[in-house]
């Protein structure tokens, strides 16, 4: 089957605390957390660069996304206990959501103290 015309990237939306959205186009296979640093999202600091000792990639991804998700490994989900906005069952760190196809559309949103 040849994939030339499979599309190589997805459409993401993170929203700032007061509403702001931001529509992203990023390459299938890097990180949430890759596509928001690119896009200069202020709301992502990513201190750590993604080897998950930091926390400042945390965000809130929009319920209806939920399934489509992998669930946080073990690490993350320790690293999600250090955030320093409250965790919700929808808390995960941006550096380990790989973008898949699957994903061309999803919806986070951003802590207010990662500003
Ligand atoms: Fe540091 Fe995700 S970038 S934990």
């Amino acid at each position: 089957e040849r994939m030339a015309d499979a599309p190589t990237t997805v459409t993401v939306q993170l929203v700032e605390p007061d509403g702001t959205g931001h529509a992203l186009v990023a390459p299938i296979g890097t990180s949430l957390m890759r596509a928001a640093v690119a896009a200069g999202i202020d709301g992502i600091k990513a201190d750590c660069g993604g080897v998950m000792t930091c926390a400042t990639c945390h965000v809130y991804v929009d319920p209806g996304w939920l399934a489509r998700l992998q669930p946080p490994s073990g690490d993350e989900d320790a690293m999600l206990e250090m955030t320093a906005a409250p965790r919700s069952p929808t808390s995960r760190l941006s550096c380990q959501l790989q973008l898949t196809r699957a994903l061309d559309g999803l919806v986070a949103t951003l802590p207010r103290t990662q500003y």
